[in-house]
């Protein structure tokens, strides 16, 4: 009798908690798709190609880390923040790539980036 039970609310555990699990990383999906240009408040110009390319990194560095608050800072004033500099440490870009990026950064956001150079230009 009492084991029938708890087959019962396993069952019913069960059934709850799938949907919940699989709606949380649809939600994380969303969350990271729905940044964009203009929420970030770049104010350079739009390049699809390099946009892409420096939302790649915060992705990156937040599957690393796994860590929400690591995502948002990333990507904060428009991927010019230190933080966007530790993850670029953290993922180990080779010093050309990151020469490229902040090129990218400088069109992008439209003022000279201030995150950490390790590279004398
Ligand atoms: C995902 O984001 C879009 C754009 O903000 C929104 O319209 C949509 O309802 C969201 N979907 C889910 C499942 O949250
Ligand atoms: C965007 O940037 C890429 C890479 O630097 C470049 O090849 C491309 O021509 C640019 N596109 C536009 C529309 O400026």
């Amino acid at each position: 009798m009492m084991c029938s039970r708890n087959i019962k609310i396993s069952v019913v555990l069960f059934l709850v908690l799938i949907p919940l699990i699989t709606a949380l990383p649809h939600n994380n999906h969303n969350l990271s798709k729905r940044s964009n240009f203009f929420d970030l408040e770049c104010k350079g110009i739009f390049n699809k190609t390099m946009f892409f390319r420096l939302d790649r990194i915060c992705e990156d560095c937040y599957q690393l880390f796994r860590e929400t608050s690591i995502h948002r800072l990333c990507k904060k004033n428009c991927f010019d923040s230190k933080w966007f500099g530790e993850c670029l440490k953290v993922l180990l870009i080779p010093s050309e790539e990151i020469s490229k990026l902040q090129h990218f950064i400088k069109v992008i956001n439209g003022s000279p980036i201030s995150f950490p150079q390790s590279v004398p230009t």
